[in-house]
């Protein structure tokens, strides 16, 4: 397992102020910023694209940005994101038609690569690509909206990702989604997670430095 990065999703900032939301977010301790693209197709929610990735990059933003994408087709708009400034990138195998060639085209336009899993996508579209993931990413929500309650089951989901990824001896990152509060980050850690997406939770809340700090200490046990 791997060190805890918290990653919060900038759907619940203030659009309007995003370049501060940011600045704000990052220098009250978070570690990465994670980007939500929906496209309302794949998803019933329309949200951002390269060009505001960029527009953080321009803007001074150098931590890295987890763009987390809602969209079908999705091997189209990979490259623009690469150019954009992503770090990671994450899609549903839903949404594309080969997912051993999405995920090489990630990796070859120099981001790492993760596959996201919906509340009721199965499994096994892990058995033959771990070789090529850098993260995987459970949805505890499905996907299209901020705000939503997190889903138990969840949690079975990641200690068997866990168990996979300790298996293949890979470091790979295991990244949750949707839902993550103050009352739930301890379980979900222990479950297996080490990147943990909060939305709502972190910019709802002021100042965000008392959110970060409690969840801080909830991850230390
Ligand atoms: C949902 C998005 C999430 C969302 C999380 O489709 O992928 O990243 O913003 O928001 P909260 O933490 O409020 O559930
Ligand atoms: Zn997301």
């Amino acid at each position: 397992k791997q060190t805890n990065v918290i990653a919060p999703s900038i759907l619940s900032a203030d659009f309007a102020r995003l370049g501060e939301e940011v600045d704000n977010v990052l220098a009250a301790g978070a570690d990465w910023v994670h980007f939500d693209v929906m496209d309302n197709h794949y998803v019933p929610n329309l949200t951002i694209g390269p060009l505001v990735c960029e527009a953080l990059r321009n803007y001074g933003i150098k931590a890295p940005i987890d763009v987390h994408l809602m969209v079908k087709p999705v091997d189209r708009i990979i490259p623009d994101f690469a150019k954009a400034g992503a770090t990671v990138i994450s899609f549903h195998p839903e949404a594309s038609e080969h997912v051993d060639r999405t995920l090489g085209l990630i990796r070859d336009q120099g981001c790492q690569a993760g596959l996201v899993f919906n509340p009721a996508t199965p499994l096994h579209y892990l058995d033959h690509v771990l070789d090529k993931l850098d993260l995987i990413l459970i949805m505890s929500v499905n996907p299209g909206f901020g705000g939503q309650s997190f889903i138990p089951e969840a949690l079975n989901k990641l200690r068997q990702v866990r168990q996979k990824i300790d298996q293949s001896g890979r470091s790979i990152r295991l990244e949750v989604d949707g839902g993550v509060k103050l009352d739930n980050i301890a379980a979900i850690a222990e479950a297996g997670a080490d990147t943990f997406v909060a939305g709502s939770a972190i910019f709802n809340a002021k100042p965000y430095s008392d959110t970060l700090a409690a969840f801080r200490r909830r991850l230390a046990g």
